[in-house]
């Protein structure tokens, strides 16, 4: 019997390759994402696709039971549905920064409400969460984002602990800077947000970077590492809680391990401000 998974945010970036690797490797994958002419492009490949808007509860509970209904149950859901909303914390207005949770955190955890009852009938399944380096440190400009990753780090440690004796696996993916159209959206929200005020010029430096990282995509990580990071957890018979993804993301997170918080925000700021 071919394992079923769901990928939200499988209309593009790491979603959309995560889909298509576990696909190619026997899965019966389905896709799910609010572009369905996006989601198209996976159908000759043989993958199913769902709309999805993480948003919006009707919209995850009519997938999430489509898919039951047709599958009689879910062995896996990789949660990939997200963006980056950036701007200085004075700036961005308190709707949007509402929305950034709605997508990031609130969507990523009605969908895991959904799918737990199917995997606890089963006694087995893995949920695996897309944070970010972000969910272990910050940077100027990001707050929403990386508080949002904060809170899907917490919140999949909570997880992992009360599913275990369900059968039930919890892993978390810590990419940091991929290829994949995430940064073109975040550093126009930066400079949509705050192009134009006190935090002007920081944004336009780090936007500018931010532009040239992820139009040019050949200096960082791909968003195949990534999927591959994904594809492993998921084949695990013993999964790590956590994966981490690309060569500057260790370096990184090493070295906010080692300084203090002072030490840290000079390492960043100069890279930044
Ligand atoms: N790229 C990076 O540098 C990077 C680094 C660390 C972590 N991440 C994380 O990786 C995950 C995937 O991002 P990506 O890099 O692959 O970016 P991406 O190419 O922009 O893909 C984002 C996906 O999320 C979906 N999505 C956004 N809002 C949605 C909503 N309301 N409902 C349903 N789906 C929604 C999009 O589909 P539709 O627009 O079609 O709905 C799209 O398929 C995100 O959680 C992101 O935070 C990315």
């Amino acid at each position: 019997m071919k394992k079923v998974v769901l990928v939200t945010g499988a209309s593009s970036g790491i979603g959309r390759d995560t889909a298509i690797k576990l696909n190619d490797r026997g899965y019966l994958v389905y896709g799910a994402a609010r572009r369905l002419d996006r989601l198209d492009e996976l159908v000759p490949m043989g993958i199913n696709v769902l709309p999805l808007d993480v948003t919006d509860d009707g919209s995850m509970v009519k997938c999430v039971s489509s898919l039951v209904e047709k599958e009689g149950g879910i062995d896996v859901l990789v949660n990939c549905a997200g963006y980056g909303s950036c701007g200085a914390v004075e700036d961005v207005p308190m709707e949007e920064a509402r929305r950034q949770f709605e997508v990031n955190v609130f969507g990523l955890a009605r969908m895991t409400q959904l799918v737990l009852p199917y995997m606890r009938d089963r006694h087995s399944g893995t949920i695996v969460n897309i944070s970010s380096i972000a969910g272990k440190m910050a940077s100027p400009m990001g707050a929403w984002y990386y508080s949002a990753k904060h809170a899907v780090e917490g919140l999949s440690d909570s997880l992992r602990m009360e599913v275990q004796d369900f059968g039930i696996n919890v892993v978390i993916i810590e990419p940091g800077l991929t290829a994949t159209a995430w940064g073109i959206i975040a550093a126009d929200s930066m400079m949509k947000e705050s192009g134009g005020g006190a935090y002007s010029a920081l944004a336009k430096k780090l936007s500018d970077r931010m532009y040239s990282y992820y139009r040019t995509q050949g200096r960082i990580t791909s968003a195949s590492v990534i999927s591959a990071l994904i594809v492993k957890a998921v084949e695990a018979k013993h999964p790590r809680a956590r994966y981490v993804g690309g060569t500057i993301s260790h370096l990184t997170l090493f070295t906010r391990r080692l300084l203090c918080d002072r030490s840290f925000d000079r390492v960043i700021r100069k890279f930044t401000c």
